[in-house]
């Protein structure tokens, strides 16, 4: 094989696209998936490729690094991406200690584990890549103040595919100071500075994406699109926190997997690189949007299931707005977004509706004490 690549936390929602993307186009790169499989990962989610013979799968902790280290020693390994994370901000609020220990420790052991191996090589780092994945949230909040949306003012080549509206004049650059609130962004945070810091101190090839909010097929239930898509099928309430007047920026998930691919293969290493769809949108256009569309593909009054929309307590130090400026990542490497909103809510939406087996299997059994216990007393 040419290159030995693992994959941490291919068992989940974006790390399965990426692993189905270089398993379809690498057939001479061992694809390795590392994943602990907790709650988040599911392989069920790489049905398709799990029996490529450039394909495997090894159950384990990011935290364990005489076990990574043994990894890399056994198969070669010359490059990383980095995925697996606790990724949930809610969860994080009940329970920051899990975040820490995952998102810092598990990835200060990877980083420690590839060094040691690496520097063992005759090569040392040549042709060697840590490519950590990273989140628009490590920047912080930025302020609404055009609250009915206006043309962003940068320009950008995506034209075709971006979306109209930006709710305000500023946006997230690689420049911009890290201000994370939640304790999911600032574990994510701190991870990043690990990685930037084991490029600086030891010469280590890294290089850190930051990727606004992505959606699409095999997300988990608790991420507002899918939760939302699967509580409609239900009818179940569907809990909007405050007004639902935060905003975000959306990518459909294989655009970020495309994203990566190409980062990892011509990204300069020691560099960021923002990710974003130039798409932002309030949460609650979005629910009506995906109302719509569920209630269209079930064959329901389109608009019909509006009402069980129920405004519930915002969520503690909610983020107002994220919006990424990607320009960078257009200029030098030619990526752009693929796909408008509104078609890849539609592909989305059909998909969970399509596999209701796949969503049937997580929201049975623990699903629903989650459930219960993050939505009581809202
Ligand atoms: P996810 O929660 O769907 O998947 C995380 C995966 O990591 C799961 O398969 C889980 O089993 C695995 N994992 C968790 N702890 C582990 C551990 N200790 N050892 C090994 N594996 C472990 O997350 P996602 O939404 O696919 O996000 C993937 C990455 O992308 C994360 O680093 C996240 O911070 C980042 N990110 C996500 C988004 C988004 O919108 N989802 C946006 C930008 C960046
Ligand atoms: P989420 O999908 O959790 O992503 P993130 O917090 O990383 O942006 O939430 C997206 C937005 O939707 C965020 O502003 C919180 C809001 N939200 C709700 O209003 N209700 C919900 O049940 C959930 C899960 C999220």
């Amino acid at each position: 094989m040419k290159r030995s690549i693992v994959i941490t936390g291919g068992a989940g929602f974006i790390g399965s696209h990426v692993v189905r993307l270089f398993v379809n186009k690498y057939p001479d790169y061992h694809i390795i998936n590392l994943d602990k499989l907790t709650y988040a990962g599911n392989l069920a989610n790489l049905k398709d490729v799990e029996l490529r013979p450039n394909y495997s799968f090894v159950r384990m902790d990011i935290c364990d690094f005489d076990a990574f280290h043994a990894l890399m020693q056994r198969e070669h390994v010359d490059g990383i991406i980095h995925l697996a994370a606790e990724s949930h901000v809610d969860r994080s609020i009940k329970d920051p200690f899990t975040f820490a220990r995952t998102n810092v420790m598990g990835t200060l052991s990877l980083l420690q584990a590839a060094k040691l191996y690496w520097e063992s090589l005759p090569e040392r780092y040549e042709g060697k890549m840590f490519y950590h994945i990273s989140t628009d949230e490590v920047y912080g909040a930025l302020t609404m103040n055009c609250p009915e949306g206006v043309q962003p003012p940068f320009t950008t080549t995506a034209s075709s595919t971006q979306h109209h509206m930006a709710y305000g004049t500023e946006f997230f650059t690689e420049a911009t100071k890290y201000n994370p609130h939640s304790p999911y962004s600032a574990s994510k945070a701190s991870s990043d500075h690990f990685v930037r810091a084991f490029h600086d101190t030891y010469g280590m090839p890294t290089v850190v994406t930051n990727c606004s909010n992505n959606y699409g097929p095999y997300q988990f239930p608790e991420k507002l699109i899918p939760l939302f898509i699967n509580n409609i099928r239900h009818r179940r309430p569907l809990p909007v926190y405050g007004r639902g007047e935060n905003v975000r920026d959306w990518l459909y998930v294989e655009d970020h997997a495309r994203a990566i691919d190409l980062i990892f293969h011509r990204g300069t290493p020691a560099e960021t690189y923002n990710i974003g769809g130039f798409n932002e949108w309030k949460n609650i256009d979005i629910i009506h949007m995906v109302v719509r569309v569920v209630d269209r593909l079930l064959g329901r009054s389109e608009g019909a299931d509006l009402d069980l929309i129920s405004y519930v307590t915002d969520r503690l130090g909610h983020d107002a707005r994220y919006a990424i400026d990607s320009s960078k990542l257009q200029r030098e490497l030619g990526w752009e977004p693929s796909l408008q909103f509104e078609e890849g809510i539609e592909r989305t939406v059909r998909w969970y509706l399509d596999n209701e087996e796949w969503l049937n299997n997580i929201t049975s059994g623990e699903y629903e004490k989650y459930y219960e216990s993050m939505y009581a007393g809202r």
